[in-house]
């Protein structure tokens, strides 16, 4: 039998304090990573993972904004919702906001300033989104593990632990903020203590799939990029690897309209309308630039 739609949630609130003065006056996934909002990194990759239902969470402030950008969802074949997150309260209690929007149903979790690419990311998300209960987290090895959840492995490759931001970190496998949970989440989130810095945190969500048998880590290699954009740095690293891709082969990362035409969500017309309404810029240019490029070459 099958099951309905897994969900989407795009956790994108928190106050950005490492970006001040930047954030003062709008949110962080807001900013731009090179040439478009940092927020359609995270929701291009639930969509490449096949999910059109997403709700999308901020602060009260910022909510009006990403309703401004992203409205219904419907100019790219999706179903976007909002959800105010009065305090920043911890990556976990994104889960407990969004249990009316989910339904009892499967979800997957992003962080709204993570940013993936590589080879088949679509078919690793299809294979963890085939699962229908547990945790699958992703594992990325990073050179500062300590500023990262961070996962242990056991002599057969097993998962031993989890740590959040640890002291001594004892592998250099940093958790990525992407993952994708059983319909079972709501309850076990239910189940969470703030952690002493106040938080619900996503690390302690994980451990208990961990202790319970029920975690899948899978481990994303070095053909993958991940990189979050939390930091002055981090976002100029972003922006200049978007760049540098981008302009070496003339196509976008991270383009909603490409990836909804892509997975037959929008039509040619779809995306011509999507450009219009952008006007003469060169992003409206590139959705113009891909559909007659399509008409000539067949769709890429
Ligand atoms: O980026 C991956 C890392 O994300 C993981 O390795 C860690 O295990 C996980 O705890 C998290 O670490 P960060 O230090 O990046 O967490 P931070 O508090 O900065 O929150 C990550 C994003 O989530 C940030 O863009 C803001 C947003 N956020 C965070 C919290 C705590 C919210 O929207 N609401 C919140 O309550």
């Amino acid at each position: 039998m099958s099951l309905p739609p897994r969900r989407g949630v795009v956790l994108a609130g928190g106050l950005g304090t490492r970006l001040y003065p930047a954030t003062l006056a709008v949110s962080k996934q807001l900013l731009p990573v090179y040439d478009k909002p940092m927020i359609y990194y995270p929701l291009t990759t639930l969509m490449l993972g096949g999910l059109r239902e997403i709700l999308v969470i901020s602060t009260p402030a910022d909510v009006p904004r990403f309703q401004q950008l992203l409205g219904s969802g419907e100019q790219w074949g999706l179903r976007l919702t909002y959800a105010v997150q009065p305090e920043p309260r911890g990556i976990a209690q994104a889960l407990l906001l969004a249990e009316r929007f989910l339904e009892g149903r499967a979800c997957t979790l992003i962080l709204g300033d993570n940013l993936f690419y590589g080879y088949d990311l679509a078919g690793r998300l299809h294979t963890a989104h085939a699962r229908r209960e547990g945790a699958t987290i992703f594992a990325y090895r990073v050179s500062e593990p300590g500023r990262y959840g961070v996962v242990g492995f056991g002599a057969a490759g097993q998962v031993t632990s989890l740590e959040e931001k640890p002291a001594r970190p004892v592998s250099d496998y940093a958790v990525t903020g992407l993952y994708a949970y059983g319909p079972e989440v709501v309850d076990m989130a239910r189940e969470l203590r703030p952690s002493a810095r106040g938080e619900l945190e996503i690390t302690d969500l994980n451990r208990c799939y961990l202790e319970r048998g029920q975690l899948t880590v899978e481990r994303l290699g070095r053909g993958f990029a991940w990189l979050d954009a939390g930091t002055h740095d981090s976002l100029l690293e972003a922006a200049s690897f978007v760049q540098t891709l981008e302009r070496r082969q003339g196509l976008k990362l991270a383009c909603p309209e490409e990836v909804a035409w892509q997975q037959g969500w929008l039509d040619r017309e779809g995306v011509l309308a999507c450009a219009r309404r952008l006007g003469p810029g060169p992003y409206a240019e590139y959705l113009r630039r891909i559909v007659q490029g399509a008409d000539r070459d067949g769709q890429p």
